[in-house]
């Protein structure tokens, strides 16, 4: 596998830049390169050199699926541009890595198991549900379910120690729990799928370690970054209470990793990554 066989689509958000950093030579294309939902473009392209796509481009913006133009992006992004990009895959005998996530769950197992059946709550939940349908079709998949994304661009781990060196005291949701995944985590587990030829299929990708709610995670945060401020709990519904095109969150997000486990691949702590994270925010 060399890196100029490697297509990363979505190559801007917090998962595509991990993959250029891994990959630096990689072909890459955002959304203003190629819009992988335009059929007739991502047909145009030339995928003759190309034996692996590493797909990173997502609607992600959860609350924002709700509404009514969210609703057609997210199926677009999420769904009908998986289906043009799987076209190729299989017409060009691609391996495809995708990428998809616990939402496509209702959360009411503790853990998520790679054969539970599809329970998505939120538009973003089914568009995404969609796509893992999709990408099954596919001959060879590798599709990586994930968890609480964190890597370069806005995620919870920045927005709270910005709340919290700005002196705000954070009332969070306690009672949605799972685990935090770095992106350098996760694309050292894509990594270790493709370069060990792991059979292809489903694989649950996160960081290891005890699962935590957000509550706990802030603390953890805090303490990392000796921020003393108390964090106060607070439920996933009195949180939402009264708010306007909230999406439904599964409450447990914690995904099951015997799978990955069982291939040679050892997660990280998340509460080791977080720290490490945070001293390097702390120091930019
Ligand atoms: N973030 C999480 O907590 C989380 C949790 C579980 C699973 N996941 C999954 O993990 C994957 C990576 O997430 P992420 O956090 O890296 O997402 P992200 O930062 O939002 O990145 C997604 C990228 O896709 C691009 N994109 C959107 N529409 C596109 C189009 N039509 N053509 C080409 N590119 C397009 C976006 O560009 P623009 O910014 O210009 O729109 C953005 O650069 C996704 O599949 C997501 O569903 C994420």
């Amino acid at each position: 596998m060399t890196d100029s066989s490697i297509f990363i689509a979505g190559a801007n958000g917090q998962l595509g830049l991990a993959l250029q950093a891994q990959y630096p030579g990689a072909k890459t294309a955002d959304i203003d390169m190629l819009d992988i939902t335009d059929r007739v473009s991502v047909e145009a392209f030339d995928w003759s050199s190309i034996k692996i796509i590493l797909n990173a481009a997502a609607f992600t913006n959860v609350d924002g699926a709700e509404s009514s133009e969210g609703r057609i992006a997210a199926w677009q992004v999420n769904a009908m541009a998986v289906s043009n990009l799987a076209r190729m895959s299989i017409k060009h005998d691609i391996t495809f890595v995708h990428v998809s996530t616990d939402y496509v769950f209702d959360g009411s197992q503790d853990s998520h198991t790679e054969e539970e059946p599809l329970s998505p709550l939120s538009v973003y939940g089914q568009s995404k549900a969609a796509g893992d349908i999709i990408v099954s079709l596919i001959p060879k998949h590798y599709l990586v379910r994930t968890s609480w994304v964190i890597g370069e661009g806005k995620n919870f781990v920045r927005t709270m120690l910005s709340l919290g060196q700005q002196g705000t005291t954070p009332t969070v949701v306690a009672d949605q729990v799972g685990r935090l995944t770095f992106t350098s985590e996760l694309v050292r587990a894509i990594d270790h799928l493709l370069s060990s030829n792991c059979p292809f299929g489903i694989y649950n990708v996160s960081n290891g370690g005890e699962p935590a709610s957000w509550a706990d995670i802030t603390r953890e945060i805090f303490a990392d970054a000796d921020i003393n401020l108390a964090v106060s709990n607070t439920t996933t519904a009195e949180y939402y209470k009264g708010k306007q095109g909230v999406a439904p969150r599964p409450l447990s997000s914690t995904l099951a990793l015997d799978k990955i486990l069982s291939t040679g691949f050892s997660p990280r702590d998340w509460r080791e990554d977080l720290k490490k994270y945070v001293a390097k925010e702390v120091n930019s």
